[in-house]
């Protein structure tokens, strides 16, 4: 029996739309009228309605007016088009932070916050967990029943810039000691975890426990970890908290808006008290020469939320145009309106949804791109873009199901290895993590080849083939999964900077944990200069080294590539070792794209992995797959070029939109998006031709 991924049962359609904040216009009934005119004529069929409206639905603390909101859910559902309901504790209303200052942060210097703003308040602080409570409940009672309703929106990308996500307040190091003592128990096993003989620090009593800060506590890595966790897990207890208020009367499925690899919050927790998982997507189209390293980020995020519940999500905001927050903001350039929202469909998005419907008046975003501009209606670039891409929506709808890739590759980023590796003090301080996951991300995106994205705590079994970029911290039994997993036959790959310390940031003492597993004796880690040029030899050719250089020994393993210069000339650069019935490899440094090119064609031949897709790709053309449970999958084709791409085929490929059956190759306008299909009936126009 195949499982039913449906993402939203109430209506289980791809959905397109976006925020939509008609309590700005309240006064100007017209301009709600003729919302629902537009969002008709852009083919809306869904609006995420009051992300910010606290001050709108409880003007004044205990009384509510939700009567408008009521009124104009009616009115779009009469009109077809539903609603996502918010939570509105994203911003808080003046009355409240008035009443209650404590309801505010205070920063890592012990500032507390000034009112204003949003995503400022303090998930600790009873009187915000009550307030939230009292109007979510309100919310769920009223609206949990509302045909027009079909999910609650949790509050609004929790932790906010970032900066937001911790607050350093009495409650807050109150509840972050009661968290050490549920981990630790006694302080005994504290001290010894984060290693407190260091500069005398030995603590005798929880209460001398405070939160890190540049003015104070900086310097013990185990506490730094621990506050991380705490503060994500903090918010998550305040989420779950939402949660439990708007099911009081209600059981429809809840998301709350997630951002990519966002440091402050382990998503991967997160994920499991969501029932849908959802994301905004701001990629940087247009900044660079090339779009193929801003591609291959936005596809490891969709990857990511795909991955977060194995199942289909939501992209729950993207710009229509552009943004008004980057230092610059470039227009999308004709064609990647569509081709950026597909993106996110074939890697198992099943909306796409815009911040935002209408462009606000006033304040700081009332230049941000949206659907309806300030002027023009519906006669504008953007308009026209949305409104054909919803139409292709529409009709795609019925022939997407909500079906989960099931891929054979894995990419290993770790949250808490991200906090641990980024704040090391260690041999690069200024270590991009993230960039140099996303290196070794983009070889299976040129290949087409589908990839989850998975952290140390999730199996391996199921992949013929794991990668393991700058695993610094190894967690629980992280080793010994690894160590399973190769020896029953998996292939895995790991790098430089690698099983360093364990989950309490302490180093491994001894030996590398995996060493049997790699076959190498790990010894010192270099972080040469920039004008210091070193190279490393494989098969023959020479490739430069780029980043960080590890000096191991090869005991078991076989060495397939060397250091070239330097007092390292000789050290393994690149290791195989046959363990079990499966293969483990060593990347020592950090090389040109080129070597892992050259890589990556041996270990996937070696797992016998490639992509099924019966085409060559050229540069910046991608092509991800959807399956499709019981049929054959749809295909994305995807140019990421702004020139046009011809794709070479060797079997046949029918276009789903335009029935257009293709033998040879498959032409891509510039910054376009081909969907396919190997079955010719599934397409939803019958004017086949042949190419
Ligand atoms: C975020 C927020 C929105 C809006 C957009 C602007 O995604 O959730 O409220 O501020 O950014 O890009
Ligand atoms: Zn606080």
């Amino acid at each position: 029996m195949s499982e039913d991924r449906t993402v939203i049962k109430k209506f289980p359609k791809l959905l397109h739309g976006g925020d939509y904040n008609p309590d700005q216009w309240l006064d100007s009934p017209e301009i709600l009228e003729e919302d629902i005119r537009l969002m008709k004529q852009a083919h809306v069929n869904c609006v995420s309605l009051g992300i910010f409206s606290w001050a709108a639905l409880e003007p004044e603390e205990g009384r509510y007016e939700m009567d408008w909101l009521e009124a104009i859910i009616g009115r779009l559902y009469e009109n077809g088009i539903y609603t996502i309901l918010a939570t509105p504790t994203g911003a808080m209303p003046p009355w409240l932070t008035a009443a209650y200052p404590e309801t505010l942060q205070t920063d890592e210097n012990g500032v507390h916050r000034f009112p204003g703003d949003r995503h400022n308040f303090c998930p600790s602080s009873p009187v915000m967990c009550e307030k939230m409570r009292q109007i979510n409940e309100q919310l769920s009672r009223r609206f949990g029943g509302n045909p027009g309703v079909i999910a609650w929106h949790l509050s609004n990308e929790y932790g906010g810039n970032g900066r937001q996500a911790a607050c350093h307040c009495p409650h807050c190091q109150e509840a972050f000691r009661s968290w050490l003592k549920n981990r630790y128990s006694d302080l005994d096993a504290l001290n010894h975890a984060w290693w407190t003989t260091f500069w005398s620090h030995i603590y005798t009593d929880w209460d001398q426990i405070h939160s890190p800060s540049p003015n104070g506590e900086n310097v013990l890595h185990g506490l730094i970890l621990d506050w991380k966790r705490f503060v994500s897990d903090q918010l998550l207890d305040f989420c779950k908290a939402e949660i439990k208020a708007v099911r009081k009367y209600s059981d429809l499925p809840v998301t709350t808006n997630m951002m990519g690899f966002y440091p402050p919050l382990n998503y991967f927790e997160w994920a499991k008290e969501l029932d849908i998982i959802s994301w905004d997507c701001y990629p940087d189209w247009h900044s660079r020469e090339e779009e193929i390293d801003v591609a291959v980020r936005t596809a490891a995020e969709h990857s990511l939320m795909r991955s977060l519940r194995d199942a289909p999500f939501l992209l729950m905001e993207s710009t229509p145009s552009l943004v008004n927050w980057k230092a610059r903001n470039i227009l999308k350039k004709p064609g990647m309106h569509a081709l950026s929202s597909l993106q996110a469909v074939a890697h198992g998005s099943n909306s796409v949804q815009y911040f935002q419907w209408r462009k606000s008046r006033g304040s700081c975003e009332k230049f941000h791109g949206a659907v309806v501009d300030h002027k023009n209606g519906s006669d504008t670039r953007v308009f026209r873009d949305v409104a054909a891409l919803g139409e292709r929506l529409e009709q795609l709808s019925d022939r997407i199901y909500p079906t989960c890739n099931k891929a054979k590759v894995a990419l290993v980023i770790d949250w808490e290895n991200m906090w641990a590796v980024s704040g090391a003090c260690a041999v690069d301080n200024h270590l991009q993590y993230m960039d140099l996951c996303m290196t070794y991300f983009k070889q299976l995106w040129v290949r087409g080849i589908d990839t989850d994205i998975i952290d140390m705590t999730r199996s391996l079994d199921n992949y013929r083939l794991v990668i393991a970029p700058v695993n610094y911290m190894y967690r629980g039994d992280y080793s010994e999964r690894v160590r399973q997993y190769v020896k029953n036959g998996g292939c895995y790959v790991t790098t430089y900077w690698s099983g360093e310390v364990d989950d309490t940031d302490l180093c491994f003492l001894g030996s590398h944990p995996l060493r049997d597993v790699l076959g190498i004796r790990t010894e010192e880690i270099d972080a040469p200069a920039p004008h210091e040029k070193n190279h490393v030899v494989y098969g023959g050719i020479r490739y430069d080294v780029v980043g960080l250089c590890a000096l191991v020994h090869a005991e078991e393993a076989t060495v397939l590539a060397e250091y070239q210069d330097n007092f390292y000339a000789g050290y393994p650069a690149l290791t195989e070792h046959a363990y079990g019935a499966g293969t483990a490899y060593y990347i020592a440094s950090q090389n040109e794209e080129a070597f892992l090119d050259v890589f990556y064609d041996r270990i996937l031949q070696r797992a016998g992995v490639s992509s099924d897709f019966a085409g060559v790709l050229p540069r910046g053309v991608t092509i991800t797959k959807r399956e499709q449970e019981g049929r054959e999958p749809l295909w994305f084709l995807q140019n990421f070029n702004n020139r046009k791409a011809e794709v070479p085929i060797r079997e046949p490929y029918t276009d789903l939109e335009t029935g257009t059956w293709y033998q040879e190759r498959i032409e891509m306008e510039p910054f376009s998006c081909r969907i396919l299909s190997r079955e010719p009936e599934m397409a939803l126009v019958l004017n086949q031709s042949v190419d």
